[in-house]
């Protein structure tokens, strides 16, 4: 199973895994790149977005996810600051991040675990990321980013794939008793889940690994409606245009409390 990654703590800077580190920290950081600081940062930033799918060992969920851990296509050090702000395939694009944060990752995941690739400074993020475009700004989960036609359609679609192990009333109560219970997919549990990350993420996840029993086999359209009808549930608004399916412009949108 996954489970593992996904269900890390987030580290928050105070958070008991982030404390247990510091302590080992001054030995086991002491050749890491970018410095034990910067090697936290990374670990952080790692756990929040990108254990998700690479899980906390790095040893991914292939053929899904693939494995970071001894994967010899990280000495490619512009690659991967490019993958991390553009997407790539089924990975989503992170254009919030700033130079500093990608760099923090990038060392990171070259450092982490078994493997040992060298510095990737801000100058270098900077200079891998010149001439690609910035599209701009973000918005909220609860900026009216979906339609009202769009979530009951949304609707049709969860009750046909999903409901029968997340519940009808997208609680993670399965409809079919016999189920085990699964995690909820709206209010304030998925939110605190979800907090911080974009709706590329959830849509890229939700597509490569559901429905559990038959990943991808829905259309993005109907993935996204899916996704409209699980945000309408949680309480936010419709507003006047649908929800893309371009992953660029989905990483835009954060999820996260209301303002
Ligand atoms: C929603 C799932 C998901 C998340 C979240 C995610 N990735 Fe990925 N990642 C993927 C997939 C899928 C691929 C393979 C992409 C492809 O098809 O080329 C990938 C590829 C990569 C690669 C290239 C590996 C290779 O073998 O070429 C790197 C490096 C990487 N991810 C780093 C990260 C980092 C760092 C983060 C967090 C900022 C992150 N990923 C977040 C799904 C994800
Ligand atoms: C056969 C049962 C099953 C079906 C059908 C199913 N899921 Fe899931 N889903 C799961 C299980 C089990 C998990 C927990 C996976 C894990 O932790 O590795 C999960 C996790 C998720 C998550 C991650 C939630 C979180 O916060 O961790 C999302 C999002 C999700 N499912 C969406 C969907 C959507 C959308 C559909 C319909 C298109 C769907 N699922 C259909 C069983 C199912």
């Amino acid at each position: 199973m996954r489970r593992s990654g996904r269900n890390a703590p987030r580290l928050k800077p105070a958070a008991g895994v982030l404390g247990a580190w510091v302590l080992i920290a001054p030995a086991a950081a002491a050749g890491q790149a970018g410095g034990a600081a910067g090697f936290e940062r990374g670990l952080e930033l790692y756990e929040n977005h990108c254990a998700l799918c690479h899980q906390s060992s790095g040893e991914g969920n292939p053929p899904t996810f693939p494995a970071l851990n001894g994967n010899d296509r990280l000495a490619d050090s512009v690659g991967i600051v490019r993958n991390i702000y553009r997407g790539a395939g089924t990975m989503p694009p992170f254009p919030d991040l700033g130079v500093e944060d990608i760099s923090a990752l990038a060392n990171y995941v070259r450092d982490a675990w078994e493997n040992d690739f060298p510095e990737v400074t801000a100058d270098d993020v900077a200079a891998a990321l010149e001439g690609l475009d910035d599209a701009g700004g973000t918005v909220s989960v609860w900026d009216g980013v979906f339609t009202e036609v769009q979530a009951n359609r949304g609707q049709a679609a969860y009750t046909g794939a999903c409901a029968i192990c997340h519940g009808r009333r997208l609680n993670g109560a399965p409809d079919d008793p016999d189920m085990r219970s699964t995690p909820p997919l709206a209010r304030a549990a998925f939110l605190r889940e979800w907090d911080g990350r974009s709706l590329a993420a959830l849509f890229e996840y939700t597509r490569a690994t559901m429905p559990e029993d038959n990943p991808n086999s829905l259309t993005d359209p109907e993935y996204v409606d899916v996704i409209a009808y699980m945000l309408s549930v949680g309480g936010m608004p419709a507003g006047p245009d649908a929800l893309p399916t371009d992953p660029q412009r989905l990483s835009r949108i954060a999820i996260g409390p209301q303002p």
